[in-house]
């Protein structure tokens, strides 16, 4: 029997309710997983999910950004958590602070977000109601590296779900959301197990099974 492989330490930060944070635990609670959620980190001590992940056995720390002078000082006292929790590798989900590049900089390869659109269409906020005024017919959610400007980066995996007659922010939102919950533990295990390689701005999966069917919308009764 071959010894397993040791997990790779990671950080999960938060500024809410956490469910990308839970998917993640909950994929991390399979031994045969890569990763391991070492530590969740809000930068508000009110964030709902820090009950969640406390409640799974995970440390948490809140570092209130408020109580800081500028994103510096911040950051400082985050890269000083992660740190002292010999952490390895950060994965935001739905941290709601623009990033420095001296912090983006410290995790060159070793940071991934998770962004509620089909990368790069809708950078930013608000994402569900701006693909509802444009009438596409499909819409998603991204996993990428981070790098300096806000949700740009190479793309590391995506979901596509259809925008149905009828959808509200609301629903679609649901519906991207599901997705969020399958592509983001899925972009972690590739990246805790080096199977991933950035090769300009894509990035190369090794094992990619060179599926090519398409998500079709509107798919007729
Ligand atoms: C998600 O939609 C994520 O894509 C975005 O912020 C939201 C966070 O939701 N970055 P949750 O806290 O993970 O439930």
């Amino acid at each position: 029997m071959s010894a397993a492989l040791p997990r790779r330490r990671v950080a999960v930060l938060i500024s809410g309710r956490g469910s990308n944070m839970t998917s993640l635990l909950a994929a991390t609670k399979d031994p045969a997983f890569p990763a391991e959620i070492a530590l969740v980190l809000s930068n508000r001590p009110d964030a709902p999910g820090l009950a969640t992940a406390r409640e799974n056995g995970v440390a948490t720390v809140a570092i209130d950004h408020k109580q800081h002078a500028s994103r510096e000082d911040f950051e400082r006292v985050m890269q000083e958590a992660l740190v002292a929790h010999n952490i390895e590798l950060v994965c935001l989900a739905g941290f709601m602070r623009i990033l420095t590049p001296w912090f983006v900089e410290r995790w060159t390869g070793r940071m991934i977000n998770i962004h509620p659109a089909l990368l790069p269409l809708y950078k930013g906020l608000h994402t569900h109601e701006r693909a509802l005024a444009d009438g596409v017919k499909l819409h998603g959610a991204s996993v990428h590296f981070v790098v300096p400007g806000m949700d740009e980066g190479p793309i590391i995996a995506q979901a596509a779900v259809p925008v149905l007659d009828g959808d509200t922010p609301g629903t679609l939102g649901a519906r991207v959301l599901a997705q969020e919950h399958v592509i983001y533990p899925l972009a972690l295990r590739l990246l805790a197990s080096g199977r991933l390689t950035v090769d300009g701005a894509r990035v190369r999966t090794a094992g990619e099974a060179g599926e090519t069917s398409a998500l079709v919308a509107p798919q007729l009764a």
